[in-house]
């Protein structure tokens, strides 16, 4: 197995999939999902979404062998419209995404971890033009300072900012490992030992080399339009800002507006259009973080749409 896919089981029970149903997986990676989902829509069809070539090739070897009724598209997920739009396809049944990264990314000589020394890279698709090597080298300070303190939520982010733009005047930083001893020296040991700064300056050069919290933020838009009513948006994150921003779009699109909250019934206009069905984010259990520590903060939150209509 190339990928553990997490909370596999209850992604596919919350989809609800059906014999003849039109069903979207925005993050296919080594089709871990898909190949569950194709087994349940046998007269129904599958579209699925990577921008990562690696996990295009792969999984559509794994496919092939359950079905046909599919087709695989390289792509970021926020085109997803544009790309059903181009086969006819205006609505579907239920759209999941498993955000993040996939192991072969972090494993597989990407420039993605903190943890062996590679060449800093991190981009999903390696034809992208901005990778990490870039955002390092030649990011103004302030830009540095301000990525790494929204997305990594570091306090030290000027610190850690300062010396990066000191270190690099006298030559390019250029390997993972590099830029975790910078990280280590701006800070101080102590600081780097205690809270490990270098997880959430890597998290933070990752969204922004991919754009991942934009392209999170128009896709989830898209998806709620794409979904017929009674449809499924299953989202499974794996960081407080992803989380935070699903939370945000699906309130958003299922509260009752303020204007005609008081009124005994509320007219169809005015209805939400989803109505979340996790109050709570379901978590993995104890049995599936042991058996796979990168599913420890991952929370999967769903909604439904409740009526027609686009965003
Ligand atoms: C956690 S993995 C998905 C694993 C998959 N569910 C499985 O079971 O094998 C996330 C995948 O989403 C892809 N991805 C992340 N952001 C994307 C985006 N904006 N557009 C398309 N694919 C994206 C990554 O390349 C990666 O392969």
């Amino acid at each position: 197995m190339k990928h553990y896919t997490v909370l596999k089981n209850e992604c596919i029970d919350y989809l609800q999939v059906k014999e003849n149903g039109i069903y979207v997986d925005a993050t296919l990676g080594y089709a871990g999902d898909a190949k569950e989902i194709l087994q349940r829509c046998k007269k129904g069809y599958l579209f699925a979404f990577d921008r990562d070539e690696q996990s295009v090739l792969y999984a559509q070897e794994v496919l092939e062998k359950i079905g046909t009724n599919f087709k695989i598209f390289h792509e970021r997920f926020s085109k997803m419209e544009e790309c059903l739009t181009s086969v006819g396809v205006n609505e579907v049944d239920g759209i999941l995404f498993d955000l993040g990264v996939s192991s072969p990314q972090l494993d597989e000589n990407r420039g993605f971890t903190f943890m062996r020394d590679e060449k800093l890279d991190m981009r999903m698709n390696t034809e992208d033009e901005k990778s990490a090597y870039d955002v390092v080298n030649e990011y103004s300070y302030e830009e540095l300072k301000n990525i790494f303190y929204l997305y990594g939520e570091e306090s030290k982010s000027p610190l850690i900012a300062k010396k990066i733009v000191e270190e690099r005047k006298a030559k390019p930083i250029v390997t993972t490992l590099e830029l975790v001893d910078i990280i280590k020296r701006s800070v101080g040991a102590k600081y780097f030992y205690d809270k490990h700064p270098e997880r959430v300056i890597f998290q933070a050069i990752r969204i922004e080399v991919n754009e991942e919290l934009q392209e999170i933020e128009t896709a989830l838009k898209r998806a709620i339009s794409l979904l017929k009513p009674g449809g499924r948006l299953v989202v499974v994150t794996f960081h407080s800002l992803e989380d935070r921003l699903v939370k945000k779009i699906m309130k958003q699109y299922s509260e009752v507006d303020e204007m005609v909250k008081g009124l005994p019934t509320i007219p169809i206009e005015y209805q939400p259009l989803l109505k979340i069905i996790t109050k709570k984010p379901i978590l993995p259990n104890e049995e599936e973080i042991k058996a796979n520590s990168r599913s420890k903060s991952a929370k999967l939150r769903v909604c439904e749409k409740e009526k027609e209509g686009k965003i």
